[in-house]
Parts: C-alpha cells; structure tokens; sequence
C-alpha cells in the first residue's frame, strides 16, 4: 500500500517552507512552517534551516516520505546551477548532502518542476491535454513544461534571453517589489514575458504559480494573450504538494548509516 501522507519541503531564495501533506486530497495537514533562506543562500546554512523545518513538520516522526524542492537545475540528485543562491551548489551532490543533514532519504527535484507536478495531479493542470506551461512568479521566475501531463523537467525558461535581459531580471515578483512597479508597469513586463513564451511554445495554457498568484486579478487581466492564463490553485503551496508527491511516487531506499562517506586519504608516490 503506497503512503498517502508525506512532508514536503520548499527551498526558495527567500523563504524556505515545509508541511506534511495527505495525498489523497492534495491539502496540507499540518501547520505549514517558514523559515527565511539564509543570508548567502551556502549549502550549510540551507541544510541545517531546513532540519529545522523538518523537525518542527514532523515533531519526532521521521518515518513519513520526505521531498524537497529547490531553485537549480536537478540532475541526478546533483545541483547544476545556482540563480538566486550561493555558487556553491553548482555541480554539488546536493542531494546527498541534504540526506546526511537530515539523517532521513528525501526525493530531490526542481521547485518549480515539483510545483507542475502538483497543479497536474491536483490543481489547474489536471486533465489539461497539450502543452501547458506554468511559471512561478517569485525572487526569480520558474517554469515546468507538461506534455498531456508529463512533465518535462528542468526548463529554465525564466532564464530565457528577451531584449537582452535575463527574463526573470525583469519580470520576477521579486523585481517589482524591489523597484515599486505598478500592478500595471509590472505586467507590461510580463506581457514581453508570456508573448515571447507563446511565440516558442505555442501552449494551451498558462499557469502562474508563487506567492503573488494570490493576487490574479490584480495583473492577468492586464495581459492580451492568445492562451488561456490562469492562477495555480496551490498558489505558493504548489511546491510543498509536488514535492510530496514525488515523494511517494519514488519511494527512496535508505543508503545505510547516513554519515560522512568521506573518500580516505590515499598516499602515491
Ligand atoms: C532558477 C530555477 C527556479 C526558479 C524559481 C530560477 O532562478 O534558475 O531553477 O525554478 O528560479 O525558483
């Protein structure tokens, strides 16, 4: 019989979020806990803030599939970029790093691929045939491409080059709160964004996910798209949800004593 509840944890550039989820609804059980990221976004510092979190989530129960989600490309449990947290992660096997600060087997996955999984199995994705894109709106900009349901991991697509710019240095949540735009100068931004979008992908849908998605009406009805646009019904949870999912759908076998497996030092002459 396959778990139906789960912890999942969302690793974010500003806060990093957790709860324990039941999966046969897709709502969060417990009290949903946030912690801000660390100054400097070190591998260290995040590992040991979401310990925390975890523990506070599972007040001693450790014993419940645990995902974690995180804003970098995820490539065999490995980290491979680094856009709003420390260079260190790039290349790192963040993975197991995570699996031997938290003393528990985790799955690993983007945060924004984990958030499409969840509006897929739970929320605005779901039995939505064709390409859907949803992207999340927060410090950065991330995206999960669904083909009839099937995720496409690691697009990137808040990274692509528009007018010469880093799309999600202009358009991020993050951006108009850093620089006071208008509900209305901020979604002209997103208007460059989503038609640059619809231009490559032509998609059947649009969904827009992260904490400002709460606030739809301030800014999709600014935009004139010929895709359908519509908000997350996870909102900011999305990640958590998905993260939680993919959990269970990839069950992770303990590796053993979880402990610094540092190569020993070899001597050659
Ligand atoms: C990262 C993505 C992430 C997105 C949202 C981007 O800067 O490159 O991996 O999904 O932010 O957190």
């Amino acid at each position: 019989m396959s778990a139906t509840t789960a912890i999942g944890i969302d690793i974010g550039g500003t806060g990093i979020k957790g709860a324990v989820v039941d999966l046969s609804t897709g709502e969060l059980i417990s009290e949903r806990v946030k912690l801000a990221t660390p100054k400097g976004g070190a591998p260290d510092d995040i590992i040991e803030t979401t310990r925390e979190i975890l523990e506070k989530v599972s007040e001693g129960s450790s014993s419940l599939p645990i995902g974690v989600c995180f804003p970098a490309v995820v490539k065999h449990g490995h980290t491979m970029s680094a856009a709003n947290v420390s260079e260190k992660w790039i290349g790192l096997a963040a993975e197991e790093r995570f699996e031997k600060g938290l003393g528990h087997p985790i799955h690993f996955v983007n945060d924004a691929d984990a958030a499409g999984y969840a509006e897929a199995q739970f929320g605005a994705a779901k039995g939505e045939p064709g390409v859907v894109i949803l992207t999340t709106l927060g410090t950065g900009i991330g995206s999960a491409l669904l083909n009839d349901g099937v995720l496409v991991p690691n697009t990137e697509l808040g990274h692509l080059e528009i007018d010469g710019h880093d799309a999600e240095r202009r358009a991020a949540y993050s951006v108009k709160e850093r620089e006071d735009l208008s509900w209305e100068k901020w979604a002209h931004r997103l208007q460059t964004y989503y038609s640059a979008l619809e231009a490559l992908f032509s998609p059947d849908l649009f969904i827009v996910g992260g904490g400002v998605s709460k606030s739809y009406e301030e800014f999709l009805p600014l935009l004139n798209l010929s895709t359908r646009i519509i908000p997350a019904v996870h909102r900011n949870n999305a990640g958590i949800l998905g993260a939680a999912a993919l959990a269970v759908k990839f069950p992770t076998t303990p590796r053993g004593p979880l402990v610094d497996e540092q190569v020993p030092a070899t001597t050659t002459r």
